[in-house]
């Protein structure tokens, strides 16, 4: 069999009417399926369910109250119960005095961090929008959407730096953060990113850690939203490799307050009434719960507390991890196989095989990921919209996509990605037809 790029014109002509085919055929059945958002399913939901039941409702509120400086069911407590911060903190890594757990949700803490940032400055700086040119951020694409939409929200521009296999170009990071005054921040998922599902090398880590930043106010947004989410069996394995922390590193590096890492439960328990983490030095602690004693009287410590009966270690946590996993890596699997059956021997496309996370990036040749998208939605598959791995929406290539295997279940995923491959399939050969 020939791939596309050795057929002629006559076999491309061929080939795509055979696609239109197909792809008129799964029309023609009325499909409604979805592998747009990273949302777990209703079945890795039930595994938290017990957690509700946890908090005693009747006759014994001692137990609210037991070990806390607060009642549980009263205001206080800015940065969170300690039992949370220190599971939390075991989750990232760091030591609990060094942890704030908040509300529900780590997009709001990071929300919260830009949105002070540019009304206040960080740590005394100059607030970010009072200065004379706009601030900027480094973006590694392709990356999360709802980073980008931050930055964008409040007019920070964002430049873009290639993700590799062992993390961002950190020639290009470097360059930048250590040059212009002008960069305050850079987006990090270090382990397991979205979309690709990297894991950041320890040099890569160090490195971010020996960095010079030009502007006192740069920070590093560590966004570890995958830090236990693991595929494999083994969470430590060469497949799954451990993450370097970066408050340790850039401790050594004597850059102990240019990061903020953030975590939360959402993949872990339920999405969006999960607890959400912020960790970083002891001097930005400092002024960020400062900052946060305007905002909140303090956090739902229930919900903390219900999380750590739930969950009370890391091991706790790995084992729950790993019910997550048995449910969802079928999930990941069958997409690795309908992709590799699907366009074996066209030369097309190329994906990438994470050991944990959310995702997988699919790349299609130049010019077709909007094309591939539309026609699935032609076809009732819904994906994440083609360029939503960059910012402002723009994939420079047009090639990129994010499949999002989690939520349907095996037999709508199976439909789904049968469809995405002939859509693929299809674009790519709409690219080889010459007018
Ligand atoms: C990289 C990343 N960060 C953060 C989030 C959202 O986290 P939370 O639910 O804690 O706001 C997601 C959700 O998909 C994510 O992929």
């Amino acid at each position: 069999m020939k791939t596309y790029g050795e057929m002629v014109q006559e076999e491309v002509r061929a080939a795509l009417a055979e696609e239109r085919e197909r792809h008129e055929a799964f029309v023609r059945r009325g499909l409604k399926l979805n592998m747009a958002r990273g949302k777990p399913a209703p079945e890795q939901l039930d595994l938290s369910l017990p957690m509700l039941d946890l908090l005693p409702s009747q006759g014994s509120s001692e137990l609210l109250r037991a070990g806390a400086q607060d009642d549980l069911r009263n205001y206080g407590g800015l940065t969170g119960i300690a039992a949370a911060r220190e599971l939390m903190g075991a989750i990232m890594g760091v030591p609990p005095s060094n942890v704030l757990v908040g509300g529900n949700s780590s997009l709001t803490l990071m929300y919260n961090m830009v949105s002070r940032a540019m009304t206040h400055g960080v740590l005394g700086s100059t607030p970010w929008a009072t200065l004379p040119e706009r601030p900027a951020f480094l973006c590694p694409v392709p990356g999360y959407d709802r980073h980008f939409a931050i930055c964008e929200h409040f007019g920070i521009r964002m430049i873009t730096v290639p993700l590799g296999e062992t993390g961002p170009d950190m020639e290009v990071v470097e360059h930048y953060v250590n040059t212009d005054p002008l960069i305050k921040g850079i987006w990090c998922v270090p382990r397991f990113s979205n979309p690709t599902g990297i894991v950041y090398s320890d040099e890569t880590v160090e490195r971010f850690a020996g960095l010079s930043p030009a502007a006192a106010d740069f920070r590093i947004y560590w966004d570890n939203a995958y830090a236990v989410h693991e595929l494999v069996e083994d969470s430590q394995s060469a497949e799954a490799p451990p993450l370097l922390s970066i408050g340790d590193a850039c401790e050594r590096a004597s850059n102990s307050d240019i990061w903020y890492e953030f975590a939360s439960s959402s993949k872990i328990t339920f999405a969006g009434s999960g607890i959400a983490a912020l960790a970083s030095s002891e001097e930005n602690s400092k002024a960020i719960t400062e900052a946060l004693g305007f905002q909140t009287i303090g956090p739902d410590k229930l919900n903390q507390e219900r999380h750590v009966l739930f969950l009370p270690n890391l091991d706790a946590v790995h084992a729950h991890m790993r019910r997550h996993a048995a449910l969802i890596k079928p999930k990941f699997e069958l997409v690795q196989r309908v992709l590799a059956e699907g366009l074996a021997g066209t030369g097309v496309g190329s994906w990438t095989r994470p050991q944990g996370g959310y995702f997988i990036s699919f790349d299609g040749p130049p010019h077709t990921a909007r094309r591939t998208v539309e026609l699935a939605a032609q076809a009732g598959v819904v994906l994440t919209p083609a360029g939503a791995t960059y910012p402002y929406g723009a994939d420079p290539l047009d090639a990129n996509i994010r499949i999002a295997p989690t939520y349907p279940g095996l037999d709508e995923l199976q439909e789904a990605a049968e469809v995405f491959v002939v859509c693929a399939r299809t674009a790519a050969l709409e690219q080889l037809v010459k007018a």
